[in-house]
């Protein structure tokens, strides 16, 4: 009998989960949406239970779409859209309020708080992060503050917060969240900590200050283990859902777990990957680099027995969701129109898009940017826009390659690229001109799911190093720089006075 990992894949749009064999390669695959919630503008939510239903769901059917038995499953791993913010009834299992989605800016005036008083540094310092709405921290302030008491009162009358204190209120990403599901601990790993702006990332601990600034009670934050833990996090209940105990030995944010599917585990290894945002990481080694340009101090892995392994990264809010938004107001059917539409004009015709609809991520940060969209005339065409919206992306990209370059003193000459929109060969041409470094798609790029499964695996031993995966990792296509370098040089000037018009427009 065959034996494989399987990876659950927990993103902002929908839950994949996927099944690999010893060289990497998909065998199984099942995907299904979840949907967004836009309680007001500039708030989105997400239903916890949904998204546990669905991973069952997707567990399930691609299990039996390649007729692979559950106990053909040497491990599991997760990993998942980061920051988005979770709290649970220990007792009863049911979340106290939806999510709330790292792209929510409901806490933007909090923040501004916390900036009037003095934490950019300390938080910078502690957590490597930018003081923003993205991050759990503010999310998780709100829900206590704001989640229903009526649903609380359910099993015991008392306060949300003597609860939480009581460590009877659980807090967690949605790692933590599906391993507690899964396994019934609750844990999560370095990496999703580390995007709590709860956690010190130097220290590898919770943050005493920080939890008695945001009004954390340490009872309600999960224990923090390595992504790839010998030990594991616990396995599935052979009674239940799956019907087989299934060790769930690997957690990896996404972004981490691309970084790690693309096999970047040296410093200097970067990658960039196209989701609902598009996240730039580069493996720093042992080192915290701090950013002077705007980008975030990450912990990119750590596997059991070894010390952390830091990352800079550049987060981008909004690139597939620029796309998406284009089929929201049926600019396009689907996504893969866009090159051919964007193939079908020879430029944008000077419009520029800046996607920045739930604020400027890295390396701008402004809560308060909106979308914005220049130069448009009379003779605008929709292909002109939807190329306006591939370029938004790639411009975006470089950004914030423009600050890594300076952040940690390299010169990038070649890049991994994974995630949908690079199936898109326009895209990934246009990127290696826009950022004038070539591209590489490698044959898997679903590397997150990929990533998830090798931390999984080589904690069980089913890998035994990461050579063997290195040895896996193939190339599928590189894109060469081959346009003018001025003309590119021109554009990146107009996307950059476009980004200006963009900030600061959000006021109450
Ligand atoms: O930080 C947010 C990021 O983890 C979301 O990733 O792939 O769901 O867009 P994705």
């Amino acid at each position: 009998m065959t034996q494989y990992v399987g990876a659950i894949d927990q993103g902002t749009t929908g839950t994949r989960f996927m099944v690999f064999d010893h060289s990497g390669q998909v065998v199984a695959n099942a995907y299904e949406k979840h949907e967004q919630i836009y309680p007001e503008p500039g708030w989105v939510e997400h239903d916890a239970m949904e998204i546990w239903e669905n991973t069952k769901d997707v567990i399930q059917q691609a299990l039996s779409r390649a007729d692979i038995g559950p106990d053909q499953l040497d491990a599991l791993g997760v990993t998942n859209q980061r920051e988005t913010t979770v709290l649970w009834d220990a007792e009863t299992g049911r979340p106290v309020h939806n999510a709330i989605v790292w792209q929510d800016r409901r806490t933007t005036d909090r923040v501004e708080e916390l900036k009037e008083d003095g934490w950019e540094e300390p938080i910078r310092d502690k957590t490597g992060l930018e003081v923003d709405a993205y991050f759990s921290a503010t999310k998780a302030e709100w829900l206590l503050a704001n989640s229903d008491p009526i649903k609380l009162q359910r099993s015991r009358p008392e306060d949300i917060e003597d609860r939480a204190a009581d460590g009877e209120i659980l807090f967690g990403t949605i790692d933590t969240w599906l391993i507690w599901k899964l396994t019934g601990n609750h844990i999560t790993d370095v990496t999703n900590a580390s995007r709590t702006m709860l956690y010190n990332i130097r220290d590898a601990e919770w943050d005493d200050e920080l939890m008695d600034e945001f009004g954390i009670p340490e009872a309600m934050l999960p224990e923090v283990r390595p992504s790839s833990d010998e030990d594991t996090y616990g396995a599935t209940d052979a009674d239940g859902f799956l019907g087989a105990s299934v060790p769930v030995a690997g957690a990896l944010g996404d972004q981490q777990a691309a970084l790690f599917g693309q096999t970047c585990f040296d410093a200097g290894d970067a990658k960039n990957t196209y989701g609902t945002g598009s996240f730039f990481l580069m493996n720093t080694g042992e080192e915290a680099v701090k950013s002077d340009h705007g980008l975030l101090t990450t912990i990119g892995f750590q596997r059991s027995g070894e010390p952390i392994q830091y990352a800079l990264e550049g987060a981008i809010f909004a690139t597939g969701a620029a796309i998406e938004w284009l089929e929201e107001v049926d600019l396009i059917d689907d996504a893969a129109e866009t090159e051919e539409l964007a193939r079908s004009v020879d430029s944008t015709d000077g419009v520029y898009f800046v996607p920045a609809f739930t604020g400027l991520g890295a390396p701008h940060w402004d809560q308060r940017a909106r979308a914005t969209i220049v130069g448009m005339t009379r003779g605008t065409e929709k292909s002109h826009l939807v190329r306006a919206t591939l370029e938004s992306i790639a411009f975006q990209t470089r950004d914030v390659t423009e600050a890594m370059v300076q952040d940690a003193d390299i010169d990038l000459t070649s890049l991994r690229v994974d995630g949908g929109a690079v199936k898109n060969n326009f895209l990934c041409q246009l990127q290696a001109n826009i950022m004038d470094t070539e591209i590489v798609r490698p044959v898997v790029d679903e590397t997150t799911a990929l990533g998830s499964a090798y931390a999984a695996g080589l904690a069980v031993g089913y890998w035994e190093t990461v050579d063997e995966l290195r040895d896996n990792w193939q190339i599928d296509r590189q894109f060469a720089p081959d346009d003018d370098r001025s003309d590119v040089d021109r554009r990146y000037g107009r996307w950059s006075e476009a980004v200006e018009r963009s900030k600061d427009w959000a006021r109450d």
